[in-house]
């Protein structure tokens, strides 16, 4: 039965999610940390201290990189509680590890629905920067869904503030088995993933997980949409939001990479 986004995660995948990326969160957000470096993302650019925005954090790979990178508040958005609260024990571990004197960043895990929280956690010009990252963008339940929060980041974003997005391309189909896509195994979990194309929008992902009991191998099934996003399309709706896209490239794990910047405040408006 196919469901939406937040049902399944609630279901299905939030209890396996970590595993599923790789088992190690610390690892994830080093490499995110890494990536966002490269891309330029940097606390600097804004307003002090600096303020980011993780929408779709999961975990907290992203929110614990922009934390690595400097920045000072995070806002942690997700519609699912079992990973904010994985990512509320992983910022307390950050507090913990801080160096003697030096001011842990305040990382606040929001549960909400992406859509709409920014102009409801931030104030216009506020935030330096704001990350949708790990295909999140295509959980949304429709297309309209992404000019909106498109616009909705220009408004809180700082000038010259960046905004990061990773998702996947689905809009070129697979054929027959191509569909079957291997996730992650290890000797007690085996994770499947069968893509269904419905329509030029829409692709249905069914999710297979085996695991083993003492029993032997149960399986739990699940679907929900994801979104068939191009590059070319995701680039205009940033420029129709008015912001400028820095980067806009193919990056790690399949994933496409987008970065779009505000405009940097005019010097002669006198602002
Ligand atoms: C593929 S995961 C990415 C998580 C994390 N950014 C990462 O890279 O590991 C997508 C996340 O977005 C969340 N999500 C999906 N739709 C959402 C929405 N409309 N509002 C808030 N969170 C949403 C899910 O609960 C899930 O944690």
């Amino acid at each position: 039965m196919t469901t939406s986004a937040e049902v399944h995660y609630e279901r299905l995948l939030a209890a396996h999610y970590t595993w599923m990326t790789g088992g190690d969160l610390r690892s994830a957000a080093e490499d995110q940390a890494a990536l966002l470096r490269e891309l330029g993302v940097s606390p600097g650019s804004g307003p002090a201290p600096a303020r980011a925005v993780d929408l779709g954090c999961g975990p907290g790979a992203q929110t614990l990189a922009l934390a690595a990178l400097g920045f000072f508040h995070i806002t942690a958005v997700d519609t699912n509680q079992t990973l904010l609260d994985e990512l509320a024990l992983a910022a307390a571990g950050t507090r913990r590890t801080a160096a003697p004197g030096s001011p842990a960043p305040a990382i606040r895990p929001v549960r909400a629905d992406l859509r709409g929280a920014l102009p409801r956690l931030t104030s216009p010009g506020g935030v330096s920067a704001i990350v949708c990252m790990g295909d999140t963008l295509t959980h949304l339940p429709a297309k309209e869904d992404v000019p909106a929060l498109f616009a909705d980041a220009a408004r809180a974003l700082a000038p010259g503030g960046r905004l990061v997005v990773t998702y996947r391309d689905l809009t070129r189909p697979l054929e027959g088995t191509a569909r079957f896509l291997p996730v992650r195994s290890d000797a007690d979990r085996i994770l499947t993933c069968f893509l269904e194309y419905r329509d030029a929008d829409t692709v249905e992902v069914h999710d297979l997980l085996h695991v083993r009991t003492s029993e032997g191998w149960t399986l739990h099934t699940g679907s929900y949409p994801k979104l068939r996003i191009g590059a070319d399309w995701l680039a205009d709706r940033c420029r129709d939001a008015g912001l400028e896209v820095v980067h806009d490239a193919p990056g790690p794990r399949g994933m496409r990479v987008l970065v779009a910047a505000a405009p940097a405040r005019d010097v002669s408006d006198g602002s």
